[in-house]
């Protein structure tokens, strides 16, 4: 495994097109693309890891995810009132289908079902109470009290979030908020201003690997059906490519973060932050595409013998 990390991030590394790191939150733009980093945390405890897997980034809509299992902790099934859990085809920040769905979101891993998950964790408590519940359970997920929220970050985005105070808007112009527009936007651009290090990510995924040894913080039933949400929603209108080329649930971010599930096995995070055309990690995606075909997990079969690496 070991290894294979590390032909990996060699690969990645060599490959002269890194995509294109996000600019439209000020604070990201100056991110140098030439850096990459891959972290794996397997069921048995081992962790590895290779090139840049100790530098902290942004892990923006990963952080969705966690804020899934928060507000499925508060509320239950309750929250699919408010949003679905159908892929969108469009692009993360989309408002699109707002208004013909009158104001229910497709899925929590678009910006405006996410805005409906922070609103649901948020309800009850104020900002502050819930940020701080958020970190408890990601800090717990890895088992690392140093993880943190990068506040010139969150403050970035507020400053130029007009799409994602539109979409909220609209929601509340549809009775789907409960908290003020303010408090939510607050609230969603700290969760989502979270910095880890791969090494961290692949750890704090530990939660939704079914493995008698990982963390368990949400039950099997809860864990497979956000592994679920990962696999059709998680990469927006690149997920179907993402099932098809990774074949394990995944959930990118504009950081270039991206974290993925193999279910029984491991959490893998892997990090480059330049993006592709639907604003998921370039060089992430083929180092997973690499990843898959080299050890042959995939959840839409078994590894065959003689082909895959033996872990
Ligand atoms: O809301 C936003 O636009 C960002 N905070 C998060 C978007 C994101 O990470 C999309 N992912 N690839």
């Amino acid at each position: 495994m070991q290894d294979l990390l590390s032909e990996i991030a060699e690969a990645a590394s060599a490959n002269p097109d890194k995509g294109k790191v996000a600019s439209y939150i000020p604070e990201l733009a100056g991110i140098d693309p030439d850096q990459f980093g891959i972290a794996i945390a397997m069921a048995d405890g081992r962790v590895f890891s290779a090139g840049d897997a100790d530098v902290p980034f942004s892990i923006q809509s990963v952080s969705k995810v966690f804020a899934l299992a928060l507000a499925l902790g508060r509320v239950g099934d309750e929250i699919w009132q408010r949003v679905g859990r159908e892929p969108s085809g469009l692009s993360f920040d989309s408002i699109l289908l707002l208004e013909r769905e009158n104001g229910i979101p497709r899925n929590p891993f678009i910006n405006a079902g996410a805005l409906v998950t922070t609103d649901t964790y948020l309800s009850g408590s104020s900002p502050r109470e819930a940020l701080g519940e958020l970190l408890r359970f990601v800090r717990a997920a890895a088992d690392d009290d140093s993880i943190h929220m990068n506040e010139k970050v969150a403050k970035s985005e507020i400053a130029t979030g007009h799409r994602n105070f539109s979409l909220a808007h609209y929601l509340a112009s549809h009775g789907n908020m409960r908290a003020s527009v303010d408090k939510v936007l607050g609230t969603y651009c700290h969760q989502c201003a979270v910095e880890m290090t791969c090494r961290q990510l692949a750890l704090a995924g530990r939660f939704l690997v079914d493995a008698p040894a990982m963390p368990g913080l949400v039950s099997i039933e809860r864990r497979r059906r956000i592994n679920a949400l990962m696999m059709t929603c998680g990469h927006y209108d690149g997920s179907g490519d993402f099932a098809f080329r990774v074949g394990m649930p995944g959930k990118s971010g504009v950081g270039g973060g991206i974290l993925v599930i193999s279910p029984g096995r491991a959490a893998i995070a892997v990090w480059s932050p330049g993006l592709n055309r639907y604003g998921n990690s370039k060089l992430g995606t083929e180092a997973m595409e690499l990843f898959a075909h080299r050890t042959g997990w995939s959840v839409f079969g078994v590894p065959h013998p003689g082909r895959g690496i033996d872990v």
